[in-house]
C-alpha cells in the first residue's frame, strides 16, 4: 500500500475566522493520481484553490450542536443557493435558498422535510454533482467550486455516496468481488494482491457471507444490494458517507437491520454521515443532529434529541404530528397549500400552512436565529410551557 501523506490544510487566518474555535485540520491522503475523469463526479474544471478572502469570510458559519468541537468543519455551507431555470428559462426555481449549515468529522446529520424541500439538491451540491448558483460550499479549507484536480480527487474519495437506487448504481455485469475491488483499485488504496482480502473484510463488515463475493447484483435481495452499496462506500475509506433515502422501500425488518448496520458503522468508525430521509423515526434513530428543510431552506436545526422532543418551528412540529407512530392516535397531516417554489410569497414561506401565523409573517422572511445549541427560522417560535 502506498504511504499515506497528510498535508496540512492551507489554513489561512480567514478560514480560521469561520469559527473562532476552529483550527486547521489535516485533509487526508494525497495518494490518488491519474483517476479517469469519467469516474470522478462532474466537478468544475481546474481552478487554483484559494482560501476565502477576508471580506467574504466574514459570513457567519452556524455551528449548531458543534460548540465543543474545535476542528475546521468537514463541510461549511454559507448561504448556498441553487436555482434551476424553468419555463424555458423565463423563470427560476430556487431549490436551495440561503442554506447555512456545517458538518464536522464524525457527526451524523439527518436531512428531513417533505418532498421537494431540497434535500437531494443539497446533497448533490455537497457531492459536487451540482454547482451552487450563489453562496459558498467549503470542504475543509477548500472552496468546492474552485478545487483543483487533486483536491477534487480527494473529495471524490472522501465523500462517498450511497445512491437511492442502490441496485441501479451497481453494474449488473460485475460480481460483488469486482464491484468492491473497483473503488479500492481506482483510488489506489491497496496493492493488487491485497485487494481480495480487503474485499472479504468489507463483506464481513457489512454482514454479508463470504460467498457473496461471486454473486451478481441480480442474485441479491434488496437488503443485500444495499449492503453491497454500503460496502462500496466504505471501500473508499471515506470521511463522510452521504445516503439519500437509503432504507426507503425495504421491508421493515430489513430496514431495521440496515439501520443497525449504519449506526454501528458510524459509531465504530467515526465516519461522518449525512442521511436524507422522510422518516423522522429513522432520523431519530440514526443521527445526532437534524436539519429540517422546507421549500429550499433549513428552518430548524440542532441536536435531534432536542429538536424532535421540543420543536421550536411550527413546521417541525407539524411534521412530527403528521408522522405515524405505533400505538398512538392517528397522525394529523399538515394542512394548507404549499406555495409554488417559483412563486414564493413575501414574508415567511410557511405562512399558508402555519397555525401560528400573524400579520408580521406576511412581511418578514425569518432568518435562522440561534437559541443555545439550536437554530430556528420563525418570528413566533414555539416555546415549551413552563
Ligand atoms: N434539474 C431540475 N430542474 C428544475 N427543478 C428541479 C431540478 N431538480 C430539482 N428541482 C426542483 O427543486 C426542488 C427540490 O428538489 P429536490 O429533489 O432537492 O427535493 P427533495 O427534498 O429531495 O424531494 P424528495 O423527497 O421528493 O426526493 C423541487 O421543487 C424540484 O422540483
Ligand atoms: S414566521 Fe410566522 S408563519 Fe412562519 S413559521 Fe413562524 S409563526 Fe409560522
Ligand atoms: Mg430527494
Amino acid at each position: 500500500m502506498e504511504n499515506m501523506k497528510r498535508d496540512p490544510v492551507p489554513a489561512t487566518p480567514e478560514v480560521a475566522n469561520l469559527d473562532t474555535e476552529m483550527r486547521g485540520a489535516p485533509m487526508g491522503d494525497d495518494s490518488v493520481s491519474d483517476v479517469p475523469a469519467s469516474v470522478l463526479r462532474n466537478a468544475p474544471t481546474h481552478v487554483p484553490t484559494p482560501a476565502p478572502t477576508p471580506e467574504k469570510a466574514s459570513t457567519q458559519v452556524p455551528d449548531v450542536g458543534a460548540k465543543a468541537k474545535p476542528a475546521l468543519p468537514l463541510f461549511a455551507l454559507l448561504d448556498v443557493e441553487k436555482s434551476y431555470p424553468v419555463e424555458n428559462g423565463k423563470r427560476h426555481l430556487k431549490a436551495l435558498d440561503g442554506v447555512r449549515m456545517t458538518l464536522h468529522d464524525g457527526e451524523s446529520l439527518a436531512l428531513v422535510g417533505e418532498s421537494g424541500s431540497g434535500k437531494s439538491t443539497l446533497v448533490r451540491v455537497m457531492l459536487g454533482l451540482e454547482t451552487a448558483t450563489n453562496g459558498r460550499v467549503l470542504y475543509g479549507a477548500y472552496e468546492l467550486a474552485q478545487m483543483d484536480a487533486e483536491a477534487r480527487r480527494k473529495h471524490a474519495r472522501e465523500v462517498a455516496y450511497i445512491y437511492q437506487d442502490a441496485r441501479g448504481s451497481l453494474n449488473p455485469r460485475m460480481d460483488v468481488g469486482a464491484l468492491l475491488a473497483e473503488p479500492i483499485r481506482l483510488h489506489r488504496l491497496r496493492d493488487e494482491r491485497e485487494i481480495p482480502a480487503r474485499v472479504h473484510e468489507l463483506l464481513a463488515q457489512v454482514g454479508l457471507p463470504a460467498e457473496t463475493y461471486h454473486f451478481f447484483p441480480s442474485e441479491l435481495s434488496g437488503g443485500q444490494v444495499r449492503r453491497v452499496a454500503v460496502a462500496r462506500a466504505l471501500a473508499c475509506e471515506p470521511r463522510v458517507i452521504v445516503a439519500d433515502e437509503s432504507v426507503a422501500g425495504l421491508d421493515v425488518s430489513v430496514q431495521a437491520q440496515l439501520l443497525n448496520l449504519l449506526r454501528d458503522l458510524q459509531r465504530d468508525s467515526g465516519i461522518a454521515m449525512v442521511f436524507v430521509t422522510h422518516d423522522l423515526g429513522v432520523a431519530a434513530y440514526l443521527c445526532e443532529r437534524v436539519a429540517v428543510m422546507y421549500l429550499g431552506r433549513i428552518v430548524e436545526q440542532g441536536r435531534t434529541s432536542e429538536i424532535l422532543t421540543d420543536p421550536r418551528h411550527p413546521y417541525t412540529h407539524g411534521l412530527m404530528q403528521s408522522f405515524p407512530r405505533f400505538n398512538m392516535p392517528l397522525s394529523t397531516p399538515l394542512s394548507g397549500e404549499i406555495p409554488s417554489p417559483i412563486d414564493l410569497p413575501p414574508g415567511c414561506r410557511f405562512q399558508s400552512r402555519c397555525p401560528r401565523a400573524q400579520d408580521a409573517c406576511t412581511q418578514t422572511d425569518p432568518a435562522l436565529v440561534r437559541d443555545g445549541n439550536r437554530e430556528a427560522a420563525c418570528l413566533f417560535p414555539i416555546r415549551a410551557e413552563l
